[in-house]
């Protein structure tokens, strides 16, 4: 070969092994198309499965709570304190409308958003609504001794939970798929969600090379 040629042949080798290179790097992941709502009550592990989720998922993981404290500029503990329930669940119930016109997520709701009857429709027609199902010894050991959540700073936080659960356990039976979330790791859950969602998911696309 000239030393012409050979150059050419190294330059075309050289090409090539970047392509197979590209090529292995290329996987498959799911695709989200519409956002995934985890609802459930104080504790039940909403923030730590869905950012695992979302990272599976390969989707934006957003918390409720924390948007709802960087639009307010208060902690929920603080709003409550300053302006009542009544007016955190009308900030909340804007909050979510937001999100929920946004793209795709994985959003971690607070306990009582999906209780709001308007926030539970938009929910309802436009995500896919998770509740993580969690007893009340699991709940109560998961809550204990944190004092960010109002609703449990005050009287006796079993009672309350307890309370809670009779209320809302019925209007979380409403969302779309339920997962229980006992004391197990939580990538236990995380395979029983991402087991529930796969026939929710469309069809695996290849990624963008890497290259
Ligand atoms: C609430 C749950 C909290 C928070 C607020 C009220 C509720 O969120 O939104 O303290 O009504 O159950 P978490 O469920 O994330 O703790």
């Amino acid at each position: 070969m000239t030393p012409h040629r050979v150059i050419k042949y190294e330059s075309i080798m050289a090409s090539l092994r970047r392509s197979m290179s590209s090529a292995t790097k290329t996987s498959l992941r799911p695709k989200l198309t519409r956002s995934i709502v985890l609802v459930g009550l104080m504790g039940a592990g909403k923030s730590c499965v869905g950012r695992r989720l979302a990272q599976r998922l390969d989707a934006p993981f957003i918390d409720a709570d924390q948007e709802i404290e960087a639009a307010s500029g208060y902690t929920i503990a603080d709003f409550f304190e300053q302006f009542g329930e009544e007016a955190f669940r009308d900030g909340e119930r804007k909050v979510m409308r937001r999100l929920l016109d946004g793209p795709p997520s994985v959003l971690a709701t607070g306990g009582g958003a999906y209780v709001n009857e308007e926030t539970r429709a938009l929910i309802e027609s436009q995500a896919l609504s998770l509740w993580l199902k969690a007893d009340l010894d699991i709940l109560i050991k998961r809550t204990i001794g944190r004092k960010h959540r109002p609703l449990l700073n005050q009287g006796d936080p079993k009672a309350t939970l307890r309370r809670l659960m009779d209320d809302r356990y019925p209007v979380y039976a409403q969302a779309a798929l339920t997962i229980p979330t006992g004391d197990e790791p939580l990538e236990r859950s995380v395979e029983r969600a991402m087991s529930l969602l796969a026939p929710y998911l469309s069809a695996p696309e290849p990624c963008e090379p890497v290259d």
